[in-house]
């Protein structure tokens, strides 16, 4: 294997227990971002080379879906945490010797490469998109992590926004098809259908909240946005589609305010939809991670989020974990360091590998599509 392009992004054995996971570092490339003496900013070491695209391998079979846990990382609003936990987590994983893929699906404001201390990547997910290769492996870059490879996100004018629909659908479908055992995906902010839509690639996101009335009120039309979109496009040619359009319009004059509103709706229409719709919304299983945590209460805020949602909007959300604020990240960041690599033992850091491994574990809730 070892002229295999694929064994320089996750080569196996790496597991020697060490929490440094930089021992690859040299054969990469890109390994003076990960230096271990860079312990002070003035011991920054200055990296000039981007990140080396992994060579691209004859694919003459059309692309399958490969059997990865895909996990989008996302939150209503910018600033929250969405790419210190996409990367966390995809370092801590990969410690744990799963071959991870990180993918900067923040279009417009793609990040992914800073928190994993890289420089500028020249290939990203617009060299994809725009068709200049083939396939997306063609985009996954060496991060210098062993088992860790990172598709860095779009630097030019492309925007959630200004995805085309047939572009998202691509895109959406392909990167499901990277050969990884995780795929962690970092979204935008924003509730638009694009950002959503990437949100959705399976049906328990990570959304990110931090103790703030705005990050939290975000998050809660974020869900509720998500919900009537996922149950939209499992209704696919029904009639029932309608009603959830009808839903999605906040101001509608049919009175359907909530998802229990939307539910009771499909079921007076056709009670054979009504009942598959319940089986659609059981299948959506949300995240909540707080980070930034400050306080003792700030402790129990996703608990209760949780109970809100399941009493107000029958979204049965699951809250996964407290990420307290820790001066420990900013430092990292000035170092140009990945936070993981930097204070694995920090309280952040601990807590987030505690998230990393919930992940370990299997779901207990089968996607749709295995169950039907
Ligand atoms: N738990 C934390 N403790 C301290 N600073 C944090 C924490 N989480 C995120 N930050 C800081 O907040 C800022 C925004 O984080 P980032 O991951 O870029 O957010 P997003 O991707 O949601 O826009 C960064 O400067 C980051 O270092
Ligand atoms: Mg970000």
């Amino acid at each position: 294997m070892g002229s295999d392009p694929k064994a320089r992004v996750f080569s196996t054995g790496a597991s020697s227990g060490s929490w440094t996971g930089v021992t690859e570092i040299k054969a990469s490339g890109v390994a003076p971002a990960f230096a271990e003496s860079a312990s002070s900013p003035s011991a920054v070491p200055v990296v000039k080379t981007a990140p080396r695209r992994k060579p691209s391998t004859p694919n003459h079979k059309k692309a399958q879906p490969s059997r990865a846990r895909i996990i989008a990382v996302g939150g209503g609003k910018g600033g929250v945490g969405k790419s210190l936990v996409t990367t966390s987590l995809g370092i801590s994983l990969a410690q744990h010797g799963k071959r991870v893929v990180v993918i900067d699906a923040d279009l417009g404001g793609a990040n992914l490469h800073t928190c994993l201390g890289l420089p500028t990547p020249e290939t990203t997910l617009s060299d994809f998109i725009a068709r200049r290769v083939e396939s997306i492996e063609d985009v996954v870059l060496e991060t210098g992590v062993r088992n860790l490879g990172l598709i860095s996100g779009a630097h030019d004018h492309l925007t959630a926004s200004n995805l085309k629909y047939f572009q998202k659908a691509r895109l959406l479908s392909r990167i499901a098809t990277v050969d990884a055992d995780y795929i962690l995906l970092d979204i935008g902010a924003g509730i638009s259908f694009n950002i959503v839509d990437f949100f959705l690639i399976s049906e328990q996101g990570i959304l990110v909240v931090i103790p703030e009335p705005s990050s939290i009120e975000n998050a809660y039309r974020f869900l509720k946005m998500s919900f009537f979109r996922h149950l939209w496009r499992g209704l696919k040619a029904s009639p029932a589609r309608k009603v959830v359009e009808q839903a999605m319009d906040q101001k509608n004059n049919q009175g359907i305010r909530t998802p229990f509103d939307l539910l009771e709706a499909v079921e007076h229409l056709d009670a054979s939809t009504g009942r598959y719709l319940k089986e659609l919304a059981l299948a959506f299983r949300p995240r909540l991670l707080i980070n930034q945590s400050r306080y003792p209460e700030d402790e129990r805020l996703g608990g209760s989020m949780a109970m809100v949602c399941r009493r107000h909007l029958g979204i049965d959300v699951e809250a996964i974990g407290t990420i307290p604020f820790d001066d420990s990240v900013w430092k990292a960041n000035r170092k140009r360091r990945p936070f993981m690599l930097d204070s694995p033992e920090s309280t952040a850091g601990r807590a987030l590998e505690n998230v990393a491994r919930s992940l370990l574990t299997p779901s207990t809730y089968p996607r749709l599509a295995e169950k039907r």
